[in-house]
Parts: structure tokens; sequence; C-alpha cells
């Protein structure tokens, strides 16, 4: 279903980090097409590798700076992805997107590099959605929103149009945006909670209506 403007045509492809996260990103690798060549984790047990069909295990994390094929951040812990960035800076143009096929991405939104979407998330129209982020299961992205880099959209999580979403930003399972909002970098928003008002950078807020904690 995802629109033939960010459509996979998936070869090999290296998945960077071997945990839960890995696995998801995986299936929509195989779904789109493509085979997953190998997989960085600093565990050679790592659940990506124990698979049945699982990925041949490449090496740790920080060594995947080696990296000659195209490649997706498969981890899900925001902190760790946003340091193997760091790691990977100049091979950032190899960074594949991957997009699960039962995804439905607007003819007029635009969808970065190294960005994930996975299956039943939507993407509407003049969305835009930077670099390494993550668009989860079920995952709505309404009208004219903007996603930073490396944010992630946890499953059922709902953004009302025009939303804005900071760099390195989780918006948990389930939560909700109300439209024309921003929340800033390095935010956590708690699963199911419903966000009313701006959430200034580095807050995490949770509940209905959300409020900061700490
Ligand atoms: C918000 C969150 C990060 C807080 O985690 P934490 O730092 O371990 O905080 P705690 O569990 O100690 O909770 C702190 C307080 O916030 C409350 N709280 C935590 N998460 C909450 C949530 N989602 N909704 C409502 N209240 C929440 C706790 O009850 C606690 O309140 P108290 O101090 O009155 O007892 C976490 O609970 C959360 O919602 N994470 C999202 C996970 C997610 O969706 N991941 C994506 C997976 S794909």
């Amino acid at each position: 279903m995802a629109s033939n403007h960010v459509s996979n045509t998936l070869g090999e492809i290296v998945l960077v980090g071997g945990g839960g996260h890995a696995l998801v990103v995986a299936e929509a690798c195989r779904a789109s097409g493509g085979r997953v060549f190998g997989v960085y984790d600093d565990d050679e047990r790592c659940e990506a590798a124990r698979e049945p069909d699982g990925a041949e295990w490449l090496g740790p994390l920080l060594s995947a700076g080696e990296l000659a094929r195209p490649w997706i951040l498969s981890l899900g812990d925001l902190g760790m992805r946003a340091r193997v960035i760091q790691r990977l800076g100049p091979h950032t143009p190899d960074a594949q997107r991957v997009v699960h096929p039962a995804a439905v991405i607007a003819s007029t939104a635009s969808v970065a590099r190294g960005v994930f979407v996975g299956p039943l998330a939507l993407v509407h129209s003049r969305a835009a959605i930077g670099v390494h982020a993550i668009i989860n299961s079920a995952a709505i992205v309404e009208h004219d929103c903007t996603i930073g880099e490396n944010a992630h959209l946890a499953p059922r999580s709902v953004l009302g149009g025009g939303v804005r979403i900071g760099p390195g930003t989780l918006v948990g399972l389930g939560a909700v945006v109300l439209p024309g909002l921003t929340v800033g970098a390095g935010c956590v928003v708690g699963a199911g909670a419903v966000v009313r008002r701006h959430v200034p950078d580095g807050s995490r807020v949770v509940g209905v209506p959300a409020t900061p904690i700490d």
C-alpha cells in the first residue's frame, strides 16, 4: 500500500541493532522483497541473529563504522541510536529507508533516508519525516506534521494535523497529540497521554491531559 514515491526496492540490507525492534524491521525488509544480510549488535546471540532464519552476526555496534552495504538503524533505544548516528555520520548517505508494504504514505508526504515505517502506519498529506525516525506499527501522522531526526512514534500513537515533533523525542504507545502543537526535542510523551499544550524541549509528560513528571 505504500505509495510509489517511497516504496522500497530493497536489496541486501544490514541491520544496526539486533533486539526486538530489529525483528520488526527485518520482517518489514522481507515483506518488501529485501534480504537482511547481517546484523551488528554487542551481543553475538542477539535476537535478530537467533531467529530460525536469523541474520548473520557481523560484529559489535560501534564496529558498524565499516559498513559497506545499505543499512538501517534497528535499535529501539533512542539514546543508543543517537550515539550510533554520531558514529556513522560519514556513512549516513547509505542509510536505507524501510517502509512496510502495508503502510500508507501520501503522495505529497516526504520520508527521509534511514526512516522505518511499520505496518498499518499512515503518513498523511505534506507530512515530513526526518532522517532515522521511527513511525511504528499503526501510528498515524496526520497532514502537515513534521517529525524530527531520530524521533520515535510508538505503535498506535496519533498526531493531529500540523503537529511538530522534535528530534530524539519518543511519543509513547497510544499517545495522542492534538493538532497544531509542538513537542520539543528530546522529550518523552508517556504511553496513553493526551497532549493538549506545547511541550518544551527535554520534558517528560504523562497522563490525560498530559502533565510533566520529574
Ligand atoms: C513516561 C515513562 C517514560 C516514565 O517511565 P519512568 O521514568 O520509569 O517513570 P515511573 O514509572 O517511575 O513513573 C513516574 C510517575 O509517572 C507515572 N507514569 C509513568 N508512566 C505513565 C503513563 N504512561 N501514564 C500515566 N502515568 C504514568 C507513574 O505512575 C509515576 O507516578 P507517581 O510518581 O505518582 O507514582 C513511561 O512510563 C512510559 O510511558 N514510557 C513509554 C513507553 C513506550 O511507549 N515505548 C514505546 C515502545 S515501542
